[in-house]
């Protein structure tokens, strides 16, 4: 890659039409962005070299959790260097579980995270509500706090768990906590942009929320996709936030992401907060990319996710489809992230910054190779 992720990059010395990736606003190579490090590296240097709790409370990085709290609507934030980590942290913050449900494809990071509350773990069928609760039924320990863990959006793929769902049936169950890694949620769903649990009403259940209090959400994410930034980030209410910066030694013992990232980071932020239309041409955007692929006969799924993941055929056939788009200057990764299946997927994303030609240009390239 010899240039910022955009609606064209330059990938060994050629520009292509890139469909792949992140950064679904399409703000890490935004003027304002890549200026406002630049001022960054000069004023602050490249890090502070000590934790949080030491003096590394640098002003970029607090603007950071200014700006992505306002964003979420909540009271604080948490930033830190990767949404990796964001479930490693959430999952010490959550005071009781008995044992783990988690989604058998949800990412690596939820499924490592798992492994930190040390109690049973147990796996239920990619976003099946009806397979979850079978799991807790055999196996949660009578009186015991059920732990479920998932993705809001499939990384591969673009299909949403049903998480509404897990929280109706986890009434049953209660008290019980749904953990999310929204990671391609955020920025991406729901009418502000909130996230998967905006998109399906449930919002004021999380980090803190009011709603009830029988069923408990702790959701983290990363601003390093379509926020335009770098770094993993949990919001919530003042108490909550205090809770995760103590639960875990992250804010304590880690160096926080480099000041003039953070700036950068900032400035996405602000950028996002003052201009709907990332948003609102994102959704333009991710309904022509799903109307065009099923307008190929194409299977594609139907929530407003940036991404959509396809299986076509076999891996040799999408191996092909894969090239042979490439040669035509288009790039969509064939992959088998996981979520993805055993033979893999094409992984089709679009950002706000994509004109509705270049996605029609797209589809009528790949529906000549099909
Ligand atoms: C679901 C999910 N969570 C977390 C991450 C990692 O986030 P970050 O790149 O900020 O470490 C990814 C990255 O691809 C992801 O897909």
């Amino acid at each position: 890659m010899e240039s910022a992720p955009g609606p064209e990059v330059r990938i060994d010395g050629r520009v292509y039409r890139y469909f792949a990736g992140t950064s679904y606003y399409g703000l890490h190579g935004h003027p304002e962005v890549i200026a406002a490090g630049c001022k960054g590296f000069r004023k602050y240097g490249f890090h502070t070299a000590t934790s949080r709790a030491g003096f590394g409370n640098s002003v970029p990085l607090l603007e950071v959790e200014r700006r992505a709290a306002e964003h979420a609507g909540q009271e604080a934030g948490f930033y830190f260097s990767s949404g990796y980590a964001a479930n490693h942290i959430l999952v010490q913050a959550v005071a009781e579980a008995a044992a783990v449900f988690i989604d058998e494809a949800a990412h690596f990071c939820v499924a490592e995270a798992a492994k930190i509350r040390g109690v049973p773990i147990h796996r239920f069928r990619a976003r099946d509500a009806e397979d979850l609760r079978a799991k807790i039924q055999a196996h949660l320990p009578a009186g015991g706090v059920p732990l479920v863990m998932s993705d809001g959006v499939v990384p591969a793929t673009g299909h949403l768990p049903p998480l509404d769902e897990y929280v109706e049936l986890l009434e049953e169950f209660a008290p019980a906590v749904l953990m999310v890694d929204d990671a391609h949620g955020l920025g991406v769903l729901g009418d502000r942009g909130r996230g998967s649990l905006e998109h399906l009403g449930i919002e004021d259940l999380a980090n803190g929320g009011e709603g009830r209090r029988s069923v408990t959400i702790l959701r983290g994410g990363t601003l390093g996709k379509a926020m335009g930034g770098f770094g993993g980030i949990i919001t919530g209410s003042a108490e909550f936030m205090e809770r995760v910066r103590k639960s875990s030694n992250y804010y304590d013992g880690a160096s926080a992401p480099p000041s003039p990232v953070a700036a950068a980071t900032a400035k996405s932020l602000e950028l996002v907060a003052g201009d709907p239309s990332f948003l609102e041409r994102l959704r333009r955007n991710t309904l022509h990319l799903r109307r065009g692929l099923k307008e190929l006969g194409l299977e594609v799924h139907e929530v407003p996710s940036a991404h959509v993941g396809v299986a076509i055929g076999r891996a040799e056939n999408m191996a092909r489809l894969h090239f042979e788009l490439r040669a035509a200057g288009f790039l969509v990764p064939m992959t088998s992230y996981v979520g993805s299946g055993a033979e893999g997927i094409l992984r089709f994303a679009v950002c706000s910054g994509h004109e509705v030609e270049m996605i029609d240009d797209l589809v009528s390239a790949l529906g000549g190779i099909l």
